[in-house]
């Protein structure tokens, strides 16, 4: 049977559609289980016996704050927008971490520690690329209520000269690594 023209093209535009939507859902579901907790903190031995039983994580203001709003692990580590950002963050961070652990004996504290002190360099580099995107995700600037005086001169200064989170409160969650040129030496 000869299907007309114009039926083809419909049925071209229906099943893109369709494709294309169902795509998206399950790009989104990978997204959710990549993203939670138990992934990023789980899959691997080093994640869990180094950052989630940390204790300066552990008790950290992000876990224990009392507002009920507990910040995880792709909250501050994973883009906070956009399907597709994120799609390829997952894939990117995926392939360089698996690999890390394939060819890194983690197993050993000190070749952890080594590697630490790299990674957080990294994620303070990108942090303060994108202008600290993800804590601005849950913080507005502007609506920061700032209990003490150095905090208040801090912020105000940071509106000014353009200063970004991260440039400030690095070692916020994890154990501390200390700062390198262009961070405030400052803070816990
Ligand atoms: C509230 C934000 C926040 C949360 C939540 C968070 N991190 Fe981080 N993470 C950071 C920042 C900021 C750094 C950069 C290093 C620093 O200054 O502490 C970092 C660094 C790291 C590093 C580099 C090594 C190190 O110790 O600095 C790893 C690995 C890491 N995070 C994994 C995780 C995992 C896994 C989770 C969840 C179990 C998590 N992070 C939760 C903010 C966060
Ligand atoms: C998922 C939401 C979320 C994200 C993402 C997040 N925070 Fe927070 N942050 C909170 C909450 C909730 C508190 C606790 C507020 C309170 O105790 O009243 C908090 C507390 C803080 C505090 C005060 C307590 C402390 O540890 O000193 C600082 C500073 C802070 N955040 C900075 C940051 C920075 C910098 C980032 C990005 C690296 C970030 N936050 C990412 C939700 C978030
Ligand atoms: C120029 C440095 C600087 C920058 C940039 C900066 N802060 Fe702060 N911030 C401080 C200092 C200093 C304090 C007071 C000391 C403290 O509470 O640890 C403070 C306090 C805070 C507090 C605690 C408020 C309170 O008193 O309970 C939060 C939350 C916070 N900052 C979040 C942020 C977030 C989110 C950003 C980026 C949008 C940011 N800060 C940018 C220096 C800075």
């Amino acid at each position: 049977m000869v299907i007309p023209m114009r039926k083809t093209t419909l049925t071209f535009i229906v099943l893109g559609i369709v494709i294309g939507v169902a795509a998206s859902l399950i790009a989104d579901e990978v997204d959710h289980y990549t993203s939670s907790d138990a992934f990023c903190g789980g899959s691997c031995h080093s994640m869990q016996a180094y950052v989630v039983n940390d204790a300066v994580y552990q008790h950290s203001a992000h876990r224990t704050s009392g507002t009920g709003i507990i910040a995880g692990c792709a909250d501050c580590h994973m883009p906070a927008r956009g399907l597709l950002a994120k799609s390829w963050a997952h894939v990117k961070g995926g392939v360089k971490d698996v690999w890390a652990e394939l060819v890194n004996d983690f197993q050993d504290p000190k070749v952890w520690e080594a590697r630490r002190t790299q990674l957080a360099y990294g994620v303070r580099d990108a942090m303060l690329a994108d202008d600290s995107a993800n804590c601005r995700s849950c913080h507005d600037m502007r609506k920061i209520a700032v209990a003490g005086e150095q905090g208040q001169r801090e912020h105000a200064r940071s509106f000014a000269d353009k200063t970004t989170c991260i440039q400030c409160h690095y070692n916020l969650v994890h154990a501390p690594v200390p700062a390198r040129d262009g961070f405030a030496a400052m803070m816990r």
